[in-house]
């Protein structure tokens, strides 16, 4: 292979740009060309390719974001936008594909290697940590410290005011930031779609005799619990519980940003070399991961559609805890 091309694609992630890093440093080792694909499929799609070099990744190990930028691309779900970016890889003598993404990005990746037979390997990057086939995605752990941080801050104003704050956190369908910032975060309450809520157990801790057992409580709430988010369930207690006092935090996209821990740099820096060595041996429609902190590979079919476990343990800690 004389040439590859990198991008990321989907929700970014802190760490991309270490991983962006790492793929080019090791290309350029291996004496193979690399290009940057700008906006991820799309930029496939619109023929937005640039070359890069050992000197164009200088100084991002520390950047949140992705210099190459990223987008969810509704064209290339399609056959004619799938055909424009096998012409534009060609057309820039690209023969195999490093993506750094998520589920969507695989699924992509994977199609498109089934029709045009270019082979990639992706690298998991996003903070909702749900891939399966590595214990970590790049990004997570900067997530969940900058989610730890504030809830953090918030501990400080439920306590002088005597609340119970529900802090909604990211994750899409998964309850991994949920529980290991709630973990981190010393929540008394952690919800997760992973785990049904027994609500008449909910109810009962804020009502009754348990209200006077803690002065102020911190509840995690995972965007997609099936209860509905934070403020939805705040509004279903509130209806069984008239005189119930309490505030939202909705941390959104803060969490998707800043600079990327230390953790999520050393993971990136391995998936992003690996992700080329393993592309260079010959290896396709594979995704590198981190298991047991060795590099495995897993195929994308796994990767995307077998489900990872949340950590039980931490799920019954969290009763424990809570005497
Ligand atoms: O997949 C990463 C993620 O941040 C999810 O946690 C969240 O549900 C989603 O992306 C938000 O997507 P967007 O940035 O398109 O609003």
């Amino acid at each position: 292979m004389k040439k590859i091309g990198v991008f990321t694609s989907g929700g970014d992630a802190p760490g991309m740009n270490a991983c962006i890093r790492a793929v080019v440093r090791t290309a350029v080792y291996n004496k193979v060309e690399v290009a940057g694909i700008i906006h991820g499929y799309k930029g496939m799609i619109e023929g937005n390719i640039i070359p890069l070099d050992s000197r164009s990744v200088s100084n991002i190990i520390q950047r949140g974001g992705t210099i190459l930028k990223t987008s969810r691309s509704a064209e290339f779900l399609t056959i004619e936008g799938r055909k424009k970016a096998f012409d534009n890889l060609a057309k820039n003598g690209i023969e195999g594909i490093v993506c750094i993404g998520g589920n969507g990005t695989f699924a992509g990746a994977m199609q498109f290697y089934n029709e045009y037979g270019i082979p990639s390997i992706g690298a998991p990057g996003t903070i909702d940590n749900d891939l399966y086939g590595t214990d970590f995605t790049i990004g997570f752990d900067t997530a969940i410290n900058t989610a730890v941080d504030a809830i953090d801050k918030i501990r400080d104003t439920a306590e002088s005011h005597d609340r119970v704050f529900f802090i909604e956190v990211m994750g899409r369908h998964a309850g991994f930031i949920a529980l290991a910032s709630g973990t981190a975060g010393g929540a008394e309450v952690i919800l997760v779609p992973e785990a049904k809520e027994d609500w008449q157990a909910l109810v009962n801790y804020f009502s009754g005799e348990n209200k006077s057992k803690k002065a102020f409580s911190i509840v995690v709430v995972a965007e997609g619990d099936e209860a509905g988010g934070a403020y939805k369930i705040v509004e279903k207690l509130k209806a069984q519980i008239p005189d119930f006092d309490s505030r939202v935090t909705i941390l959104g996209h803060v969490q998707r940003g800043g600079t990327p821990t230390a953790l999520d740099r050393v993971i990136a820096s391995r998936l992003g070399n690996a992700a080329v060595e393993a592309l260079l041996k010959g290896e396709t429609n594979k995704m590198v991961g981190l298991i047991n902190n060795k590099v495995e590979l897993t195929t994308f079919d796994d990767a995307i559609n077998k489900t990872k476990q949340l950590n039980s343990e931490l799920l019954r800690l969290i009763d424990v805890f809570n005497v």
